[in-house]
């Protein structure tokens, strides 16, 4: 509670307490029959005599507002619609019972914990304001006339963006596509759950990453979809137990995040990507590629997109311009056949009425820049260079510890803790030392001692501070452990 009665203020504590909790029952905040905090714990946390909280309950108690009962102390009254005359909805319920999940509390707490200054953030799944193009994008919007239409735009989403990444796919990914065949959305999270809502339905089975994307699993879960895995290796995800999933479970639709994967790094091999295409012609079950990093292959070589080697046109391709120019634009987009196109753009359109016309006009304008190849070349240096960071970091400060796959792309690396350690307590302790990182357990990961290390989020310097602190919380817990096996 972070409110305290004003001992400056004329009125008595007491009644300032009670005046409180009157209007917190009124706003819902206290619903019908719930426990209010014990006279005891109430009179530490305001620093008030207890003598005082009997008094504001007493109050409390002559308005009708709360019983006192015997034995296990203060609720709110069942009935206190008819003396207050409001008929106060009960919110706790209402947030409880929507049918669109929440985040899982590890989840929240790791998102709020990285907007603090002082925590080295190896957890945030985007690029540091110093790799996006800032500077490009300001003198775009000082420089360039803006003359859009103000109004709604095209359900798919503005015409002209639409044809400025058909020629960004094909330049980038080699994917040959036009700008009917592009449907924008907002960031790629928007795409999967499109997908999800409009070509799925309860009861679906879809085979997905083990490791996977973190965000996608609610999705999934919301949806009453059935997921079941493929591992994933250093050549990527293995295609081979499709077949077998397949035949158990009638596999409808397979999700791969198939270039420098969240949270793995990984790359499926050629090889592999043939054999996902072929298999998924054989069996009739599409692929959606998740593309939102294939761009940022360190060396500018990297495996062709699904998408770019599918000639049945099994692949709905999804990318975004988060992980290569900026997560705040919200920019993504969905290439598939036209009437799958149509079908999540009329559903867009149903949500939100399309995308805002004024990231869209910024993102095709940078689009058709002269910037845009010159960033992508720096965005690849600056990326190899933070991932070097770590790297070094990892075998100064932990070599005997973890083991790991180096990325070749993307900004995210994983590390099998050499020791099994508890996750849930890895990731207090490592917050309280200043760090954050992705315990592998949130990533759908089923056995313990996984880390995700983001490295894209923080400047050089920052790398290295964050896998000390990481390294020191490690070896404390390590010592603790042994402390309490040796008792
Ligand atoms: C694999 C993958 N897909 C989709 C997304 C969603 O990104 P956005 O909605 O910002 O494009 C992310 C973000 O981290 C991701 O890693």
């Amino acid at each position: 509670m972070d409110w305290k009665p004003d001992r400056m203020l004329s009125k008595p504590i007491y009644k300032q307490i009670s005046s409180y909790f009157e209007e917190m029952i009124s706003k819902g905040v206290y619903p019908a029959n719930e426990m209010l905090p014990s006279e005891r714990t109430l009179a530490t946390q305001l620093q008030v005599n207890r003598s005082t909280i009997k008094s504001a309950y007493e109050e409390l108690e002559a308005l009708g507002i709360v019983e006192r009962v015997k034995g296990s102390g203060t609720k709110v009254s069942s009935n206190i619609w008819g003396i207050s005359h409001k008929r106060i909805p009960n919110w706790g319920r209402y947030v409880e019972d929507g049918s669109f999940l929440p985040n899982i509390p590890m989840v929240q707490k790791i998102r709020t914990i990285t907007q603090e200054p002082n925590i080295v953030n190896l957890a945030s799944g985007e690029l540091s304001p110093h790799l996006m193009p800032t500077e490009a994008i300001r003198e775009i919007i000082s420089t360039q006339p803006f003359s859009e239409n103000l109004g709604y735009d095209h359900p798919q989403g503005n015409e002209e963006l639409r044809e400025a990444l058909a020629s960004f796919v094909h330049k980038y990914r080699c994917i040959k596509t036009d700008s009917e065949s592009i449907l924008i959305t907002s960031g790629a999270q928007q795409a999967i759950h499109l997908i999800v809502e409009c070509l799925l339905k309860p009861g679906d089975a879809i085979a997905i990453e083990n490791p996977s994307y973190s965000y996608s699993l609610p999705l999934f879960k919301t949806a009453g979809i059935r997921t079941y895995l493929l591992s994933v290796d250093e050549q990527g995800a293995n295609p081979e137990e499709l077949i077998s999933l397949h035949k158990k479970h009638r596999i409808r639709m397979v999700f791969l995040n198939p270039s420098y994967q969240n949270p793995t790094g990984t790359s499926l091999s050629t090889v592999r990507r043939e054999r996902f295409l072929a298999l998924s012609s054989e069996l009739g079950i599409p692929i959606i590629e998740d593309d939102p990093y294939g761009i940022t292959s360190y060396s500018g070589k990297m495996n062709p997109a699904l998408k770019s080697l599918d000639k049945d046109g099994n692949v709905l391709y999804i990318s975004s311009l988060s992980k290569v120019v900026s997560s705040g634009l919200r920019i993504g987009w969905v290439i598939g056949p036209q009437a799958v196109i149509q079908r999540l753009a009329d559903a867009k359109q149903q949500i939100d009425f399309g995308h805002s016309i004024f990231p869209q006009w910024v993102a095709k304008t940078f689009l058709n820049s002269t910037y845009i190849e010159e960033h992508i070349k720096s965005l690849r240096v600056e990326l190899s260079q933070r991932r070097d960071e770590l790297d070094v970091s990892l075998r100064n400060f932990l070599a005997d510890k973890i083991s790991y796959h180096l990325p070749e792309g993307g900004i995210h690396l994983w590390c099998k803790l050499n020791q099994r350690m508890n996750e849930n307590k890895l990731i207090e302790e490592s917050i309280k030392n200043g760090v954050a990182f992705v315990p592998g357990k949130i990533l759908g990961n089923m056995e313990e001692s996984y880390v995700r290390f983001t490295y894209g989020r923080e400047d050089l310097g920052r790398i290295s501070e964050g896998i000390y602190r990481f390294s020191e919380t490690i070896k404390r817990l390590e010592y603790e452990y042994k402390q309490t096996n040796r008792k």
